[in-house]
C-alpha cells in the first residue's frame, strides 16, 4: 500500500492506494477515530453498487458499524439537484444525523454529489472518498465538490475535504476501456503541469500501463495525487496556484460542452492540453513542448485533434464564459516547459483560432 498526506491548515488527510484495500476500512476509519456509533452511509451509482457495494459495507458491518448503502441512477446527468434531494431524503429516512458520515464510493460523479451532499447535509458531515475510475485519482483529492445546473457544469459547490481517501485499485479490472483511457489524460495533465520526471516514467511504462499492471497504476495514481496534493496543499481555495490543475481544461471543456458530452472529459483534455502546447509555442510561454505533449498522450490512446461542424467563433465563446474566465478574457493556463506551466490572462482570439485550426484533422 502507498500512502499519501495532503498537508491542509486545519489538518491534512490520508490517500490510501493499493490492492484489496476495502478488507481494512474498518482500521482506516478507527484511525480517524470514529468510533462504531457513527452510523455510515455508503453512495454509489448503479453500476458500481453491484460490483462494490457489498465489498465495502461488509468488513465495516461485521466491524460493528450501523451501515447502509444508497444508490442513484449512474451517469453526469446525476450530478443534479433533484438527485441530491432524493439522496437527502433517504439520508433522513436511514437515519443518519449530525453524528454520521458518508462514503462515496465511485467515480468522479459520485464523488462530487455525494461530497456536496456531506458539506450540505445538516450543515455539513465528514465524508470519505471511495474512488472507482482512474480519473477519481484526481476528482478524489482536494475537496472541490458540487452537482451540475442546466445552465452550466459544478455551478453549485463547495470545498469540503474528506477526512480520507482509499483507492483500491482492484476496481479498475471491471473499469470500461474508455474510461481507463480518459482517466490517463488527468494523470499525464498532473505529470505535464509539475513533475518532469513522473512524465518520462509514464511515456517509459506506457505499455505496462495500459495492460493495468497494478505495481505501475498504483505508482501512477500516487505520483499523480502528490502533484495534486501538493498543489492543493499550496492553495486549497484556488487564489492562485490550483488554477495551474486546469490545464489543458479551457480547451477542454468547451469541446465537451459543444459535443453535448460524447467526448469524455479526459479526451476533450487531452486535445486542449495539445491546444494548449500549440499556444504556449505560438505566444512563446515554452518550446518544443507540442510534440512531446502529443506523443505522451498518443501513447495512452487519447485523441490530439478533432473533427467536428462547430466553428473557431463557437468554440471561443465556450471559452470565454469558462467559469474560469474572468470578465470575458480568454484565460489560458500554458506550458513554460515539461513539468512547468505558467497563467496566460488576456489572450487573443485570433491565436487562439488559429491553434484550434491546426486542432483539426492534426495538421502540425
Ligand atoms: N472535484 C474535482 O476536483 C473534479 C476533478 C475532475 C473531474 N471531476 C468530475 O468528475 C466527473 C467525471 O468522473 P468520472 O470520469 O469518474 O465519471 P463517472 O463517475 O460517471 O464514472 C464513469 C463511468 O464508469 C462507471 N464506473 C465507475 N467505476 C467503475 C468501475 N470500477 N467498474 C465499472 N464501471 C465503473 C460509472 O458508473 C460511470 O458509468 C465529472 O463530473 C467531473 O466534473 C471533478
Ligand atoms: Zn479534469
Amino acid at each position: 500500500m502507498r500512502t499519501i498526506y495532503v498537508q491542509l491548515p486545519q489538518g491534512g488527510y490520508p490517500i490510501h492506494i493499493g490492492s484489496g484495500l476495502y478488507s481494512q476500512l474498518p482500521n482506516f476509519i478507527h484511525d480517524l477515530g470514529w468510533d462504531e456509533h457513527r452510523p455510515l452511509m455508503v453512495i454509489a451509482d448503479s453500476h458500481v453498487a453491484p460490483l462494490y457495494g457489498e465489498k465495502v459495507v461488509q468488513p465495516l458491518d461485521e466491524a460493528g458499524y450501523q451501515v447502509s448503502l444508497v444508490t442513484f441512477p449512474a451517469g453526469e446527468h446525476s450530478k443534479s439537484s433533484s438527485t441530491l434531494e432524493k439522496l437527502t431524503e433517504e439520508c433522513i429516512r436511514a437515519g443518519l444525523d449530525r453524528n454520521g458520515a458518508i462514503l462515496a464510493l465511485g467515480g468522479g460523479v459520485t464523488g462530487d454529489l455525494a461530497g456536496f451532499l456531506a458539506a450540505s447535509y445538516m450543515r455539513g458531515i465528514p465524508f470519505i472518498q471511495l474512488p472507482t475510475t482512474l480519473l477519481a485519482h484526481d476528482s478524489s483529492v482536494g475537496g472541490k465538490v458540487g452537482i451540475n445546473h442546466s445552465l452550466g457544469k459544478n455551478m453549485l459547490g463547495a470545498f469540503h475535504q474528506p477526512s480520507l481517501v482509499v483507492f483500491d485499485t482492484d476496481t479498475l479490472i471491471t473499469l470500461p476501456r474508455r474510461e481507463v483511457v480518459s482517466g490517463f489524460a488527468e494523470v499525464v495533465k498532473h505529470a505535464l503541469i509539475y513533475d518532469d520526471s513522473f512524465a518520462k516514467w509514464l511515456l517509459d511504462h506506457h505499455v505496462q500501463l495500459n495492460d493495468l499492471h497494478s505495481e505501475y497504476i498504483a505508482e501512477a495514481i500516487a505520483r499523480g495525487c502528490q502533484v495534486k496534493a501538493d498543489v492543493v496543499a499550496l492553495d486549497e481555495r484556488e487564489h492562485g496556484l490550483r488554477a495551474i490543475l486546469n490545464y489543458g481544461h479551457t480547451m477542454g471543456h468547451a469541446l465537451e460542452a459543444i459535443s453535448d458530452y460524447t467526448y469524455a472529459h479526459g479526451e476533450a483534455v487531452s486535445i486542449g492540453m495539445v491546444g494548449a502546447s500549440l499556444l504556449g509555442e505560438k505566444l512563446r510561454t515554452a518550446r518544443n513542448v507540442h510534440h512531446y505533449t502529443k506523443e505522451i498522450l498518443a501513447a495512452f490512446s487519447l485523441p490530439t485533434s478533432f473533427s467536428g461542424p462547430w466553428s473557431n467563433k463557437q468554440l471561443v465563446e465556450l471559452m470565454r464564459r469558462d467559469k474560469k474566465a474572468l470578465g470575458g478574457s480568454l484565460t489560458f493556463v500554458l506550458p513554460k516547459g515539461i513539468g512547468e506551466v505558467v497563467i496566460q490572462h488576456d489572450v487573443q482570439e485570433e491565436v487562439v483560432s488559429e491553434v484550434l485550426q491546426e486542432l483539426r484533422g492534426g495538421v502540425e
